[in-house]
């Protein structure tokens, strides 16, 4: 039996996909707990690229159960869509591999319309939301008048659950933001027939995962977005509207607080944000080109979900010791290592200068406008010229490659477990202290 869990230690985008995928080939189940389809998880398979937003990476694994957690918020149209998807690529996504936990909260059109409006109405101070609907479903959550994925088993309660929510929505758009309502019977009609067809994936997945982890079996958690968007420890209020650090999965999962063996935080070798908020080693030159990527692949720093540009900037230690802290994380993995390629200088910032003192550690939290005082403190370290995608053996790792991996270890305290070189599946070498 094992529990394990992969978190991003960053804001995001860290390629937690692609480790999860690789961790699933040992698993029997692949677990998320928290956010929507704001996530975006690549996972390249030869020439495959799957982008999924909902299902877990594990999907991929013929043999894995994929479980969306209470603590979700699910789009019914976008799990539809993504489930076609994988379909069409020949990939399970039937009532047996593909649950739904009854006690998620379901992401409605008018979710969508309000967030949206009210990122209109905060004009400069935007959050940046992907505009999927999350805040305001969390809020109704809170509110204790959410939709739940258990309303689909009773088509009747359901419609009368959605005219109330639609129609108060309406109220909201028109009164307080002066945007235009929804045609009530036409959202609540086709949201209906749609989302009921996933009435056979839901069931009580607390339940049923607790039974799975006392039969032995291997559960893998997959967490969404990173520390850094974490609502509570993130660096409010830009961030997302739920736990996502590792706490969050007794809770997300219904599994009861127990002993958890890997916490594996996914880390890249740079810094990147999409979105508004503080970003203290943000850079804006050549090298956050270089950092970036044109768009063209893939992989390159542009959202999964949005298509938004990233925001590029040098790794941010103060900032992974900090999401190492709240997240209890006991190895990590640090991802594109081989995009810092051909780079002549690599910088990392080792601590937080504010008002003329230096922190090695965040001085107030990650709070935004505690982060936004915070000039960084940067050590150099020496790039390297060879290309690592084609290196598969630790050994065969450039000099400079190795001392920069050592630096994130000394200064976070955490060993490297895996280290990726490329976006394929076997593009990853692992440090000679793990083998
Ligand atoms: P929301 O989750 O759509 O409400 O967006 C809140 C903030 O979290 C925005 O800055 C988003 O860009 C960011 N965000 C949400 N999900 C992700 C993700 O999966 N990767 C990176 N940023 C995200």
């Amino acid at each position: 039996m094992s529990l394990n869990v992969v978190v991003g230690a960053q804001w995001g985008d860290e390629g937690k996909g692609r480790i999860v995928d690789l961790l699933a080939a040992e698993a029997d189940v692949v677990a998320r707990f928290s956010g929507g389809d704001n996530a975006g998880h690549t996972v390249t398979v030869q020439d495959k690229v799957y982008k999924l937003h909902l299902v877990p990476s594990g999907i991929v694994h013929p043999k894995v159960v994929c479980i969306l957690g209470n603590g979700m918020v699910v789009n019914p149209l976008t799990l539809l869509d993504e489930m076609a998807e994988l379909a069409s690529d020949g990939i399970s996504v039937s009532q047996e591999r593909l649950l739904i936990s009854h006690a998620a909260h379901l992401i409605t059109p008018a979710h969508r319309m309000l967030d949206q409006a009210q990122e209109e109405v905060r004009g400069k101070k935007a959050i940046g939301t992907t505009g999927r609907g999350i805040g305001p479903a969390y809020v109704d959550k809170t509110a204790r008048r959410g939709l739940r994925a258990q309303d689909l088993l009773d088509e009747e309660v359901f419609r009368e659950k959605m005219v109330a929510h639609v129609t108060m929505v309406n109220l909201q758009l028109e009164k307080i933001y002066q945007a235009e309502p929804m045609n009530v019977h036409a959202v609540v009609d086709e949201y209906i027939q749609k989302a009921l067809t996933l009435a056979p994936h839901v069931q009580d997945t607390g339940y049923l995962l607790r039974g799975y982890l006392t039969e032995g079996k291997n559960v893998l958690v997959e967490g969404a977005q990173g520390a850094l968007l974490d609502l509570d420890h993130g660096s409010y209020p830009f961030v997302t509207s739920s736990s996502t650090t590792a706490a969050g999965i007794f809770s997300g999962l219904g599994i009861g607080v127990r002993p958890v063996d890997r916490i594996i935080g996914v880390t890249k070798v740079f810094q990147t944000r999409v979105g508004a908020g503080p970003f203290p080693t943000e850079i804006y030159d050549d090298t956050a080109g270089r950092l970036r990527g044109t768009g063209e692949q893939p992989w390159d720093e542009f959202g999964t979900t949005t298509g938004r540009p990233r925001r590029v900037g040098w790794l941010d230690m103060v900032l992974l010791k900090y999401a190492i802290e709240v997240n209890g994380i006991n190895e990590l993995v640090l991802t594109k290592l081989d995009v810092l390629s051909g780079l002549p200088d690599l910088r990392v910032c080792v601590a937080y200068r504010v008002d003329g003192q230096e922190y090695a550690d965040l001085p107030f939290g990650a709070t935004s406008q505690q982060m936004e005082v915070c000039e960084p403190v940067f050590e150099d370290l020496s790039g390297w010229e060879e290309d690592l995608q084609p290196v598969k053996r630790w050994e065969d790792l450039p000099i400079e490659a190795k001392a920069y991996i050592a630096k994130i270890e000394a200064v976070s305290g955490v060993p490297v477990h895996l280290v990726s070189t490329g976006p394929e599946r076997d593009q990853y070498v692992i440090p000679s202290s793990i083998r």
